[in-house]
């Protein structure tokens, strides 16, 4: 079942959290997103190849899905975009991802599917109108991937973040936001080990919070696990500002050669 983060009527965004880890636990859950804006649909992050059949399914309800208009990719991996060449070959949809990623994801797809369907968001970011919003794709580079992207709705308010925010949990366990700080600090751990591997340094999480603060963001919804809104917001930013990760953690002995 879809859950519906906003709904006034003409523009609505629906996450679909059930879609993957029901195939049988070998592949790790993951949140998608449908945006219908006055009778247009997009999709973020919308998944692989053993998400396609359900996820057409489970957005039937809501758009007729060969209407597609866009994907908005925030980064490469399979988790996200595997299922590209499925898509463009069922709808006349365009993707957006980001321009460092622009030439090798043509490699999920068949050949010729992809001609002057794919743009290169600049590393800068950009606003993509929509009819009744403006998603704007925000930077996020090495958060986790090299050029990677968030995207914004302006109308809703929904930061659509990627792998940051993500948690490892069970999908039943994404019904309900994280909004307190006890709900908060009681989530840390299923957090904290996926960013601290997953994510390249505590100097590009700081840049990202500070940048963060200065948007008005109602809800901060990850592409894994459970999403925040309300005063988990902000607890999630101080936290992540002040996270050692990535190469901050690795020394030399994590570069030996195996006996
Ligand atoms: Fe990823
Ligand atoms: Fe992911």
């Amino acid at each position: 079942m879809a859950i519906e983060l906003y709904n006034d009527g003409k523009h609505v965004c629906l996450m679909f959290n059930d879609l993957v880890d029901d195939v049988g636990g070998s592949a790790v859950q993951a949140n998608q997103f449908l945006i219908v804006s006055d009778g247009e649909g997009a999709l973020i992050d919308p998944a692989g190849n053993m998400t396609y059949n359900a996820l057409v399914m489970a957005m039937s309800k809501y758009f007729p899905f060969k209407n597609l208009k866009y994907i908005f990719g925030s980064h490469q991996d399979p988790d996200i975009v595997a299922s590209l060449n499925k898509w463009l070959s069922a709808t006349e949809c365009t993707l957006y991802v980001s321009a460092l990623w622009e030439r090798f994801v043509p490699h999920f797809c068949t050949m010729n599917r992809t001609e002057g369907r794919i743009i290169g968001i600049p590393d800068a970011g950009q606003a993509i109108p929509m009819r009744d919003t403006i998603i704007v794709a925000v930077p996020a580079h090495f958060l986790h991937a090299e050029g990677n992207f968030q995207f914004y709705d302006t109308k809703a308010k929904i930061l659509f973040s990627g792998d940051m925010g993500a948690s490892l949990v069970h999908h039943d366990e994404i019904l309900k936001p994280i909004t307190t700080k006890a709900e908060f600090l009681a989530h840390l751990p299923r957090m904290e080990g996926f960013h601290k591997r997953y994510m390249v340094s505590n100097k590009v999480c700081r840049y990202w919070a500070n940048m963060v603060r200065t948007m008005k963001v109602d809800k901060l919804v990850p592409q894994h696990g459970r999403y925040f809104q309300g005063e988990a917001i902000g607890l999630f930013l101080s936290w992540i500002e002040g996270l050692h990760c990535g190469v901050d953690l690795f020394t030399q002995d994590h570069y030996k050669v195996p006996n």
